[in-house]
């Protein structure tokens, strides 16, 4: 056994007299020390930090190809194309793995049979079990493939829950061998500027091209969303994403205007059709540019005050003055014409664009309508089209496909016989450098219709590098 003290009395206790002065000078310098460096640091007292820093990436696409019928459940999904492990498939609920600010996206098209009857399908986003807003569509049969769809931006605390509840009708299986309709996306918002406001008056008219006026917000990162008027004013110079829902069972128009001048994109629907006039589209702006929703002829209706169907949201996604955010690499192309696909093979013509809003990184070659990844990352894209006009008879739809390289990702049409409607697509996908990603027009036509010039739309940005 090791001896600690010496045997001798004497000295045993000078050892332990020298030991306590010595711990006595350690501890009193060591106390001394805390006290003055937090003196000289008062901006940064150590209890101000946050326990921990969530440092991996949260990303999320699930799909399926089948029917989904059990109402009044959460949506559960086949497969996936990202996961980085909070989105259960079997249950359908993400889990957030941090606190932070979350962006979620669902589109599914609605099933109809062959009857005449007017058939609904009401999707809704629910957080921690409570309901934040409801995607409905509505129509006759023959409007076979046009979807729902439901956008959000909200602040989840870690372990907080999102998932879609069917809520009224089913969801139709894509036929045969057509790439998956069903799509659900989220990921983790690394920017300061964020933004969900919502309706809850039941509806709202206007032939003067008032601005739509909101009532609440999901969520307001840095207070940029002024709710009396209505408005995002953006806080920094950069690059932001926009996404309007809104429904209404009459010819409706709605545009988001900077600046009470310039479009940054347009959402409309026609009559005999109870569906959504939504749109995304991405803008560089200016600090101090006012950004709004403006409703051009029509009305937004609301199914009822529990039902929050009019949402219009927002991010910042590049910050033209800080390197500290990632996404450097994104795009938002426009085709400014129509487009017939006028390809009886079936395979479908590539979309090409004639503006460019913004190509950072170059991945974008605008009259190919191809992009290729500059890096390997995490990507988020969204496409948002309008029907032509032009009858190309019943159950006829126009119809789009995104690839990946040669892979089918999904699809998305809009059905209605006669009038324009919005086609969307979106999706987060994992890429290598030089990966390739395009939308086809699988069959029908694509159009400006009214004097926007924007008959298709394309964005992407990277979500984070890998
Ligand atoms: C979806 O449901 C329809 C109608 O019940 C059925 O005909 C079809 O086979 C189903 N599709 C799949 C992929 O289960
Ligand atoms: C779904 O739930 C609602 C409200 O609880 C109820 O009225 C409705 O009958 C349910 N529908 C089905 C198909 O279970
Ligand atoms: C069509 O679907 C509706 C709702 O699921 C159902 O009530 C109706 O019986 C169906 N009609 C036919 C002809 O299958
Ligand atoms: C979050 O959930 C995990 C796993 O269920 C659990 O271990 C953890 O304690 C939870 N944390 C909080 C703050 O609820
Ligand atoms: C509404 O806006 C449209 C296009 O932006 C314009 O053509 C129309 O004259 C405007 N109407 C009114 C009443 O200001
Ligand atoms: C919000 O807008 C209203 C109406 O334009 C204005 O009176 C108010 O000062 C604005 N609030 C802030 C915080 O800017
Ligand atoms: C924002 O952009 C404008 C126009 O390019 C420029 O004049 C201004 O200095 C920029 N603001 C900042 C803070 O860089
Ligand atoms: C762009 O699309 C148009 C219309 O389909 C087509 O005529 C043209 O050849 C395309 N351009 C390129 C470079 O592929
Ligand atoms: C963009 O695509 C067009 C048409 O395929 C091609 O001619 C052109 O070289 C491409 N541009 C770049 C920069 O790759
Ligand atoms: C796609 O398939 C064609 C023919 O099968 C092939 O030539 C081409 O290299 C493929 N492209 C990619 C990006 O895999
Ligand atoms: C962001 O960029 C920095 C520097 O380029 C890098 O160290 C960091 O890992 C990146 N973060 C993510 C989430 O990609």
């Amino acid at each position: 056994m090791v001896r600690l003290l010496p045997k001798d009395r004497k000295l045993r206790r000078w050892v332990i007299i020298i030991l306590i002065i010595t711990f006595i000078l350690v501890a009193s310098l060591l106390i001394y020390s805390v006290v003055a460096s937090s003196k000289h640091k008062p901006d940064n007292p150590p209890t101000t930090r946050p326990p921990h820093v969530y440092e991996d990436p949260v990303a999320f696409h699930v799909y399926s190809r089948g029917n989904y019928t059990d109402v009044n459940s959460t949506i559960r999904y086949e497969n996936a194309y990202v996961n980085t492990g909070s989105m259960d498939l079997e249950t359908g609920v993400f889990r957030a793995p941090t606190d932070g600010t979350y962006v979620f996206n669902f589109i599914a098209p609605r099933y109809s049979n062959t009857t005449n009857e007017v058939l609904c399908l009401n999707v809704r986003l629910d957080r921690n079990g409570l309901p934040i807003g409801n995607g409905p569509i509505c129509g006759d049969s023959y409007e076979q493939w046009t979807p729902a769809s439901f956008n959000a931006v909200l602040k989840l605390k870690l372990n907080d829950t999102v998932g879609m509840f069917l809520e009224q009708g089913a969801i139709k299986a894509s036929k045969g061998s057509d790439p998956p309709r069903t799509h659900f996306t989220g990921f983790l918002l690394e920017g300061e500027s964020a933004f969900h406001a919502f309706r809850t008056v039941e509806s709202f008219a206007s032939r003067k091209n008032e601005t739509i006026p909101f009532h609440g917000l999901n969520t307001d990162i840095k207070s940029n969303f002024n709710l009396t008027a209505s408005t995002f004013t953006a806080p920094v110079n950069g690059t932001y994403f926009f996404q309007f829902s809104g429904s209404s069972s009459t010819s409706t128009d709605v545009i988001l205007v900077r600046n009470d001048e310039e479009p940054m994109g347009y959402g409309y629907t026609r009559i005999s059709h109870w569906g959504s006039a939504g749109f995304h589209t991405m803008w560089p702006l200016q600090n101090g540019d006012k950004v709004y929703a403006r409703l051009n002829t029509g009305q937004l209706d609301e199914a009822d005050r529990d039902l929050k169907i009019t949402n219009l949201l927002g991010f910042i996604v590049a910050d033209e003055l800080s390197d500290s955010m990632n996404s450097s690499i994104h795009f938002h192309v426009i085709r400014t014409s129509s487009l017939y696909t006028g390809r009886p093979d079936g395979i479908g013509q590539l979309i090409n664009y004639t503006r460019i809003i913004s190509n950072e990184g170059e991945g974008m070659n605008a009259s190919s309508g191809i992009f290729k990844a500059p890096e390997s990352g995490v990507y988020a894209f969204h496409f948002t089209s309008h029907r032509g006009s032009t009858y190309i008879g019943p159950n006829a739809c126009s119809t789009v496909i995104q690839m990946r390289n040669n892979e089918t990702i999904g699809t998305s049409s809009n059905c209605h016989s006669t009038y324009s409607a919005p086609i969307f697509f979106h999706s987060v996908l994992s890429l290598q450098t030089n990966d390739e990603i395009s939308m086809l027009l699988h069959e029908g036509d694509i159009s400006p219709v009214i004097d926007h010039k924007m008959c298709a739309r394309f964005s992407g940005f990277l979500i984070y590098s890998t």
